[in-house]
């Protein structure tokens, strides 16, 4: 293994990222996450024991290892404090190995308000976010009036901030009658947290600066995929964070030289959950059968998820975009029984046939996949660790995607286990 390596989302998020950044873990020293919020939900299958983690990296999982949360991340402190005590109760021990930036902006109980506000004022043209305050967070930064966690740590500045938002926010908060709208509630809960937060507050720059100069092994967690980044992904229909390599530097600090490999996560398939453009998109009783078979539903809203073929068109953006050195390919086992699986190559968009995406994303509802029919292997797949244990045709499949995208394998999943797995 490269000893830093990014991993990142290829698709809308939900590739299985929680998964291979687990396994990705057990030979890396420190993980750290650079953006998003607890709008993500990353699953891990150990021992018979589901765990799924939010803001929380995914390495915690692993005895030992450290973890760190980036400025690049929006923390929710209450929905933190609830992942500790989900953590504590399966027997995860995260004293002293869990970190926190100072600069990472708090997401806070009237984020969420307007959150559901302002999809509710979007009406048909809503976004379908996950409803976790994630955007009017990142506004607040963007702005410069969020509050960070080092605002925790004095009390009168952060009274100060949080009055102001009284100012800035009247329409959503003046005569509210949702606690999520009472700003003295709000100062009493981040008193509290301040101190279950106070002993993981560190310069997280400068602690993964440390840890490279120790040649330790550093792993990079992205949240969501690269068609869900602000600004390269289907905007608007996007979540509010730079989803891609580029968000690993910004969001937690470090130069280009600190990474060495870029591990991109792909499903087999194609899923999306909210709105939004999806050219591949089965709407008919085939999706319904793959949303069944992969059990597609929200780790963290529990929605279904719309599932589609894979789309090579995208995958070539989100290879470029975040300079993809190798892919992990996850869910093999749900296409076991498909007697023929198709693969976008290309678009058709006015008249022509195009193979990278349109300059504007949002045109993506416009456009035809043109498909390519590879033959289903009809076998079972589940489990198999050992790339020439695979049917042939399941091993054409796979190089067929390598090879378009001109990317190696670098890890296939057969299942949601962590043993379920093909390390190449
Ligand atoms: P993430 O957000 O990218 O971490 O992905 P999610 O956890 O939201 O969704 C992936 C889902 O697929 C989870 O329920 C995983 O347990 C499951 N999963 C991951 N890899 C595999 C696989 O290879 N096969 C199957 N059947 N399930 C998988
Ligand atoms: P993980 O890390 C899939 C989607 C939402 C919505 C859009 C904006 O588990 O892959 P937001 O709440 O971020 O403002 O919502 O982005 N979305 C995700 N979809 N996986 C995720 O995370 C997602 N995080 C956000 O469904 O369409
Ligand atoms: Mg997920």
């Amino acid at each position: 293994m490269s000893k830093n390596t990014v991993v990142v989302g290829c698709q809308w998020g939900d590739e299985g990222k929680g998964k291979i950044v687990d396994l990705l873990a057990a030979q890396a020293d420190v993980i750290a996450r650079f953006q998003g919020g607890a709008n993500a939900g990353h699953t891990i299958h150990v021992d018979n024991i589901k765990y799924v983690l939010h803001l929380i990296p995914s390495g915690i999982i692993q005895p030992g290892k450290v973890c760190l949360i980036g400025n690049g991340v929006v923390l929710d402190p209450i929905n933190f404090k609830e992942e500790l005590d989900v953590l504590t109760s399966q027997g995860i021990d995260y004293s002293g190995r869990l970190f926190v930036s100072p600069a990472s902006n708090l997401v806070l109980p009237y984020h969420k308000l307007i959150d559901a506000v302002e999809e509710e004022n979007r009406g048909t043209g809503s976004i379908g976010t996950t409803k976790r305050g994630i955007g009017p967070a990142y506004v607040d930064k963007v702005a410069r009036h969020g509050i960070r966690v080092a605002d925790l740590f004095a009390p009168e500045r952060l009274r100060k901030r949080l009055d102001y938002q009284r100012v800035i926010k009247s329409r959503y908060l003046e005569g509210s009658t949702d606690e999520r709208a009472d700003l003295d509630r709000t100062y009493q809960m981040l008193l509290e947290m301040a101190e279950i937060l106070r002993p993981m507050v560190v310069d997280v720059s400068l602690y993964l600066h440390r840890a490279h100069r120790q040649k330790k092994a550093i792993l990079y967690e992205g949240a969501q995929g690269c068609l869900l980044d602000v600004d390269l992904g289907t905007y608007p229909f996007a979540t509010s964070s730079n989803t891609t390599t580029g968000g690993a530097l910004t969001g937690l600090g470090i130069g280009p030289k600190m990474i060495d490999e870029v591990v991109g996560v792909v499903k087999a398939y194609t899923t999306r959950v909210g709105a939004g453009p999806f050219p591949t998109e089965l709407v008919d009783d085939s999706g319904e059968e793959i949303r069944r078979l992969g059990d597609e539903y929200g780790a963290t809203t529990g929605r279904p998820r719309r599932c589609g073929w894979l789309d090579l068109v995208a995958l070539r953006h989100a290879v470029r975009i975040n300079g993809v050195d190798s892919i992990a390919i996850t869910k093999l086992d749900v296409l076991d029984n498909q007697a023929e699986i198709k693969v976008c190559t290309h678009y058709e968009l006015d008249g022509e046939t195009i193979d990278q995406v349109p300059l504007d994303l949002a045109r993506l509802v416009h456009v035809k996949p043109v498909y390519k029919a590879l033959p289903g292997w009809q076998a079972d797949t589940t489990g198999v660790t050992a790339f020439e244990d695979l049917p042939p045709k399941a091993k054409e499949y796979l190089n067929y995607i390598a090879g378009d995208l001109e990317v190696a394998i670098r890890l296939v999943s057969t299942g949601a286990k962590r043993e379920e797995t093909i390390m190449v």
